[in-house]
């Protein structure tokens, strides 16, 4: 091979590497999406994806109601994605805007992740994911993982089965209560669960369990 091949090859490789990279990137990072939605989205839309923001009596259009069931049945991810993109008609008005003027793919992808919770998940988050947020990496990345897997680096050197909080299904099956419940007092006597109730105020508590939920792939 000549140089000119080579660096083909190195160019062929990379760009399908890229390919791949940006197939992960596109399950979209509910929080980030839950993030995107409130600075933007709710404004319309409302808290919870109802179409009743503060902005949606302002305007004349009928603002959607994201959780509505035909539209989680009839609409894919990948509509969903482009609806919001603005790269397929929505509606009938014009008011919606074009987000992809706005926002990177990825970023949209993460959006398309929070709509779906809104529309899937059971449980309403019992707090403030942003505070959550925090918690989460100061306290529970050593076991459950940065990712919130189960995966953190404590599990490599101490047996035990971390809660693996990426699963919707799984996370679905737990109320609220069930789940600030351990967070509050732990398992004793089951596993190494702490407890968290000396070291967490009640508000960071609620957050991280929010927190937790938007760690799921409601796709
Ligand atoms: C200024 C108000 C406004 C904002 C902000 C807004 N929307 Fe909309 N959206 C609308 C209106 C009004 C409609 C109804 C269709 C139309 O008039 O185009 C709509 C329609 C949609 C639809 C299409 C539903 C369908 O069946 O065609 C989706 C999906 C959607 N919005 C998602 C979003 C997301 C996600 C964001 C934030 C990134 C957002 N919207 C921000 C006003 C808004
Ligand atoms: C020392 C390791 C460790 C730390 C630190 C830790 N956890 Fe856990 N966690 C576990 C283990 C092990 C389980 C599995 C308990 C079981 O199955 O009985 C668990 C289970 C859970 C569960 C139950 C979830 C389910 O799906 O059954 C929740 C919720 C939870 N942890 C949240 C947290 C939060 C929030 C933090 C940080 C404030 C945290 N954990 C910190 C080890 C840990």
């Amino acid at each position: 091979m000549n140089s000119f091949e080579i660096n083909s090859v190195k160019f062929i490789v990379s760009f399908f590497l890229l390919a791949v990279i940006s197939l992960n990137v596109q399950a979209g990072n509910t929080y980030e999406g839950y993030l995107l939605y409130n600075q933007t989205c709710y404004l319309c839309h409302g808290d919870s994806g109802k179409g009743d923001g503060p902005l949606a009596n302002k305007i004349d259009a009928d603002v959607t109601d994201l959780t509505d069931g035909s539209m989680m049945k009839d609409a894919s991810d990948q509509r969903l994605f482009r609806l919001i993109q603005g790269t397929i008609k929505h509606g009938s008005g014009d008011t919606m805007p074009q987000w992809g003027l706005a926002l990177a793919g990825p970023q949209i992808d993460s959006i398309v992740s929070y709509v779906r919770f809104l529309q899937r998940s059971k449980h309403a988050l019992p707090g403030d994911p942003t505070v959550g947020a925090q918690v989460y990496i100061d306290r529970c990345v050593a076991c459950h993982g940065r990712l919130g897997k189960g995966d953190g680096i404590l599990t490599t050197v101490m047996k035990m089965n971390a809660a693996d909080h990426t699963n919707s299904m799984e996370m679905n099956k737990h109320p609220n209560s069930q789940l600030i419940e351990i967070v509050t007092n732990g398992t004793p006597g089951k596993s190494l669960m702490p407890g968290w109730k000396d070291k967490l105020s009640k508000e960071e508590i609620d957050g991280v369990v929010s927190y937790i939920r938007l760690l799921s792939n409601y796709r």
